[in-house]
């Protein structure tokens, strides 16, 4: 076929950007082609390429995903990957884009239906597509029964990343039975190294970075808590056996959803690598009436040649430009004090204005009262649920306490936790049928709590009502919001058994509308998703809320280890670290002041130390710490992370450098952990700057050893690298660099 007629019949399908339900950042999209005698789709952004191809089935196959092909390549029509013995067919081994379990498929469906007769057999085929702008939509239809699939794919040209999702909706005339949903399948190119990794935790110990090898047969990473989960966050990504941090191919995912979710990774008979991502089928059933229609929750997918490093920050920047927030442009974290570690439920007005004096002396922009002020909230056994002031402790209300914070130059903010009740609350005693709870059995409490059905429409009203008035009559510009337990019989006794279990689906649906319609009347407002730590952190949370908090454990360097497992998934712009006492409550660990601070100012810096244990010299140290922070926060919390050395699986040591766009200023922090290793220090060799310009070296904190250079090239920082003066254990230094020439 000659180039000439090759390039007549793709049809250039326009712009592609944003993904469907996100809230959009705007500007140019990826390409999207589609060859109509191969029947092949292709997507091409930020250096990645992805295609598909409609094979002669009807059936929607995978054909690449990775590095960007040049535009004049052309992909085969998709065939279906041949059985060598009856043991086998062809759906069992075929790389779909979202098969319908039926046929042969022996493999992991994207899509499970029951029909009323009985039947459970569903052949998605290809019925048109359409292009919407800013995304490609593929229309599919059950080759019998009108069950129709629409297929989102929207490339951002920026990163290459894809957001893809799906809607099933029902024309059949008489009911069906969704009993499995993801949003996608996604297939690797075929290979026998890959490696997975994932994030595995517990509370106080989010964001533990796992790998495996990828085997034949199935791993599932999943949540049946009702939330997204410490045990493991839906994010994955896969390696092949050689890549580094800083090399080799990364491929990676992340689900876009806070509810119950599953991941499968699995390899087929033939070694065909599939993940998919989406609804978790464990306990789920969701039952369409006829017109009715069922939306996945969106998986964002991604590639990078260049390791572990250039995927997360390939992944960060498609956090701050297109998922956060305000993005294209997310704001800046401002410095955060909260006293929960400092007063627990002890809270009262005299003990905050004397904190929020404290607070304000040494920088802080934002004063967060936690747990304690409402109701009859003594401790965690009651009030949960009454939003309304505790006047024992505040018998003026907050408004004289918001009125000094403000009055000394910062922000006010509350901790809420709108999900939960406790049994001994008005709310509960007026309400008892509002948890999520089966007839006559019992209701398990943990933490003294139950869960609010924010299915139920009642439910979701009081609280935006109470939500609404509560931020309507205070100047409150900042959320902290909790859901500190795992669900338990997730009941919905109001509705028809049979449609009971769209719980799993409304509730969530119902608290991003819930968030959302809160950030439509209270513009100015802030939210931070916290459960019990980093229990809730997903990139569908993230659209709707600026900050998350990370994990309860406040120890700095168990903190450097979850920190840098949350990096690898998520953007340093959202996460919160707090500067607390010593030593932690957490595991008792005795650490300076100055080691606190560095661990902390990695991501958005807080402080929830009780100040009012402090010396003249801590407030000193912290006013200077602090300002040395507002200095650089913009290159830390939106710039290139690069991980220069990872503090994982017991490493000695520690160092991260955030470089910002314009390479004109660098931060890097470096930690040693034990002082075993003070005289195997080598020297740090830096990552991104520009190799010509020249940068001077200023500390924050610390010393380089003696001997280092004032100024050098971007060349000899990345070449020669940097030695640290450390000398003992867990200390911890941090340097500026700026670009003078
Ligand atoms: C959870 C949060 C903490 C704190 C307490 C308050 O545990 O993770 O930061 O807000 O609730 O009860």
């Amino acid at each position: 076929m000659a180039a000439t007629n090759e390039t007549r019949r793709k049809v250039f399908l326009g712009l592609l950007g944003s993904a469907a339900g996100m809230a959009l950042g705007g500007g140019a999209g990826a390409r999207a082609m589609v060859d109509q005698a191969t029947r092949v789709f292709r997507l091409d952004g930020g250096g990645v390429t992805y295609a598909f191809g409609i094979n002669a089935g009807g059936q929607v196959q995978s054909l690449y995903w990775g590095a960007a092909l040049a535009a004049s390549d052309s992909l085969p029509a998709a065939v279906p990957v041949e059985a060598n013995s009856s043991n086998e067919m062809a759906p069992g081994l075929t790389p779909y884009e979202f098969a319908g379990f039926g046929g042969g498929l022996t493999t992991e469906p994207a899509l499970k239906v029951r029909f009323p007769d009985g039947v459970r057999d569903l052949d998605l085929r290809y019925a048109g597509h359409q292009d919407k702008g800013d995304s490609l939509v593929l229309q599919l239809q059950d080759a019998k029964r009108a069950v129709r699939v629409a297929l989102t794919y929207a490339m951002d040209e920026a990163t290459g990343i894809l957001a893809r999702s799906a809607v099933v909706e029902n024309r059949t005339g008489n009911w069906i039975q969704v009993d499995q949903m993801a949003a996608a399948c996604l297939n690797l190119p075929y290979s026998d190294d890959y490696r997975l990794y994932f994030l595995s935790g517990r509370w106080a110990g989010e964001f533990m970075l796992q790998t495996r090898a990828i085997t034949p047969g199935a791993f599932v990473l999943e949540s049946r808590k009702g939330v997204t989960s410490h045990q493991i966050n839906p994010w994955i990504a896969v390696s092949r056996a050689a890549t580094g941090e800083e090399s080799g191919p990364v491929w990676f995912g992340a689900l876009g959803w806070s509810g119950n979710w599953r991941i499968n990774v699995e390899m087929d008979a033939m070694g065909g690598v599939h993940a998919t991502a989406g609804y978790n089928p464990f306990d789920f059933s969701y039952r369409l009436k006829q017109g009715e229609s069922l939306a996945s929750p969106v998986f964002h997918a991604g590639f990078s040649n260049e390791g572990f490093g250039g995927a997360s920050r390939v992944f960060h920047r498609y956090q701050r430009e297109k998922v956060l927030p305000h993005a294209p442009r997310p704001r800046l974290r401002p410095v955060l004090y909260n006293s929960w570690e400092a007063t627990f439920f002890d809270v009262n007005e005299a003990g905050q204005v004397a904190l929020a004096e404290k607070a304000a002396s040494i920088g802080v922009e934002r004063f967060v009262v936690d747990d304690g002020w409402f109701g009859a909230r003594d401790s965690d056994k009651a009030g949960l649920g009454d939003w309304v002031v505790n006047l024992k402790k505040f018998p003026n209300g907050l408004g004289p306490l918001i009125k000094r914070v403000n009055g000394l130059g910062m922000q006010f903010g509350l901790w809420v936790e709108p999900e939960m009740v406790n049994p001994d609350s008005d709310l509960y005693r007026a309400h008892p049928d509002w948890v999520i709870n089966f007839p006559g059995r019992q209701r398990s409490e943990a933490r003294n709590q139950l869960v609010l059905n924010l299915a139920r429409k009642d439910v979701c009203e009081h609280l935006l009502k109470v939500l609404d008035a509560l931020l309507s009559s205070h100047n409150i510009e900042y959320l902290k919001w909790d859901h500190n337990r795992a669900w338990s019989e997730p009941g919905w006794p109001e509705v028809a058994p049979d449609d009971q279990q769209r719980l799993y689906v409304a509730y969530v649906d119902n608290l991003y509308k819930l968030l959302a319609e809160l950030r439509r009347r209270h513009p100015k407002l802030e939210i931070e998703s916290c459960a019990s730590g980093g229990g809730r952190v997903d990139l569908g949370i993230m659209r709707l809320t600026e900050q998350v908090w990370t994990s309860d454990n406040t120890d700095p360097y168990d903190r450097l280890v979850i920190q840098d497992g949350y990096s690898h998934a998520y953007a340093p712009a959202a996460m919160m670290a707090w500067v607390t006492d010593s030593p932690n409550f957490v595991n008792k660990r005795v650490t300076s002041l100055e080691y606190r601070f560095l661990s902390a100012m990695q991501g958005g810096l807080g402080i929830g130390a009780n100040l009012n244990h402090w010396q003249d010299e801590d407030f000193a140290k912290a006013r200077r710490l602090v300002e040395a922070y507002k200095q650089v926060r913009a290159t830390i919390q939106l710039g290139n992370l690069y991980r220069l050395v990872s503090p994982g699986n017991g490493s000695p040591r520690s160092a991260t450098l955030s470089v910002s766009h314009d390479r004109k200023q660098a931060v890097l922090f470096a930690f040693l952990h034990s002082s075993m290793m003070r005289s195997a220090q080598k020297s740090i060799q830096l990552r991104g700057l520009d190799a010509s310009a020249v940068y001077s070296l200023r500390a924050i904190s610390g010393s380089a050893a003696a001997g280092t250079v004032a100024k050098a090239s971007g060349a000899y920082w990345m070449g020669h690298g940097l030695k640290v003066a450390l000398e003992g254990d867990f200390q911890a230094a941090a340097f500026v660099l700026e670009a003078v020439s």
